[in-house]
């Protein structure tokens, strides 16, 4: 295909999912569901471990609704990297057809093809997901409360340099052309997703985070909605930076503790979030939490870790950042009372307590016995 039929066909896309998105409802209400089906997806590498370490424990919580039927628990094969590359798709048809028929999902890590690997180089299946179930807003909170430091990243989860990140163009052997896209109503939807969220928490401060003096158009149409929809939360401060300061910024001891809610496109969000979550103990102790109309999807945000399987270290891998997802998927169904705990439990498990620890390797505890200690200590609370 020549690259202008390329263009076209790319814009056409982008036309369509704008009317897509012009079509679309009101979030799901879980209060009005008879069932809530939880789907439960592995992944690779050591997600099956600690993915199945946490749903022990979430089918814990919710026993009593597992038992009356209200919940259901269904497991999803199929999300592997050597299913991906037999389907050459980032999701399997019949494994986006059983996610399909659940509500919310909690997901172990997938492994993401690069250059170099033996694999094709399909797209990752968190991207693909996100797409798929439409999930574009990406939550992803950080405490570290003896630093005062009390922040949830609202990153556009569909949009960006994200959407068209497997569909860049090779024009001729020199030049090489990726996109980025923002839409007023992809933009509206996540910064509606922010201003509520801190509404709703009682937050006294929104952040925008681009680099709109350089990425004019699609950054400056991404501020520039954020600032007019400021306007409509009166007693609520806005303020914007750019990306570059801002990641000065969160290490700034002085200033980091004055951001509250932070709203910003998909790369910038990918990037911050990684160094924001190192202050709280690394990517391995967040969760999070990719939400949409319909469907809303639960995952812990570090990488599948191939290695660990490859020397039998499986059993030994931390399943604390998926039980953080599954705390926020309880939350989201309308558990809070049973997200509490669970997060009560992560932290006198984790921080405080420390009865046993996990160093993911046989120096330590196993994911069981990790998994195990969670339940007893909210048995006691
Ligand atoms: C994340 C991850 C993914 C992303 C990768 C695995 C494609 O880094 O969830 O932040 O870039 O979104
Ligand atoms: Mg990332």
């Amino acid at each position: 295909m020549d690259y202008i039929a390329k263009f076209e066909q790319i814009i056409k896309e982008q036309l369509a999912r704008v009317e897509m998105m012009k079509q679309q409802q009101d979030f799901i209400k879980y209060e009005e569901l008879d069932k809530i089906i939880i789907g439960v997806c592995g992944g690779d590498g050591i997600g099956p471990a600690i993915t199945a370490q946490a749903q022990r424990v979430l089918q814990y919580l919710l026993s009593d609704d597992v038992k009356s039927g209200r919940i259901e628990f269904r497991t999803i094969e199929g999300l592997t990297i050597d299913n991906r590359v037999k389907a050459n798709k980032a999701i399997p048809d019949d494994v986006l057809a059983e996610l399909k028929k659940c509500h919310v999902i909690l997901k172990g890590p997938t492994t993401t093809p690069r250059k170099g690997d033996p694999w094709p180089n399909i797209e990752s299946a968190n991207v693909a997901m996100r797409k798929e179930l439409d999930l574009f807003a990406n939550v992803r909170p950080v405490n570290v409360p003896e630093q005062g430091i009390d922040w949830t990243f609202f990153r556009e989860n569909t949009e960006g340099a994200y959407v068209l990140g497997s569909k860049g163009v090779h024009i001729d052997e020199d030049i090489a052309i990726d996109f980025t896209v923002a839409t007023t109503q992809g933009t509206e939807r996540i910064a509606r997703a922010a201003f509520e969220f801190a509404k709703k928490n009682g937050k006294k401060k929104v952040t925008c985070i681009t680099k709109a003096n350089v990425i004019k158009t699609t950054d400056g149409k991404f501020l520039d909605i954020c600032k007019e929809m400021a306007k409509e939360y009166e007693g609520i401060e806005f303020d914007d930076w750019y990306i570059d300061i801002m990641t000065a910024k969160l290490v700034d001891e002085k200033r980091r503790s004055q951001f509250q809610v932070m709203v910003l496109p998909n790369l910038y969000g990918d990037i911050l979030t990684d160094e924001a979550a190192e202050f709280q103990g690394g990517v391995g102790t967040a969760g999070s939490a990719n939400i949409g109309k319909v469907y809303a999807m639960f995952e812990a945000i570090h990488g599948s870790a191939p290695r660990m399987v490859d020397e039998g270290r499986d059993i030994y891998a931390d399943p604390s950042s998926v039980v953080r997802g599954g705390a926020m998927l309880l939350a989201h169904i309308g558990y809070t009372k049973e997200a509490d705990k669970l997060y009560k439990a992560l932290d006198i498990c984790g921080n405080t307590e420390k009865k046993l620890v996990i160093t993911g390797r046989e120096t330590g505890a196993t994911s069981a016995a990790f998994a195990d200690y969670l339940m007893e200590t909210i048995e006691k609370l």
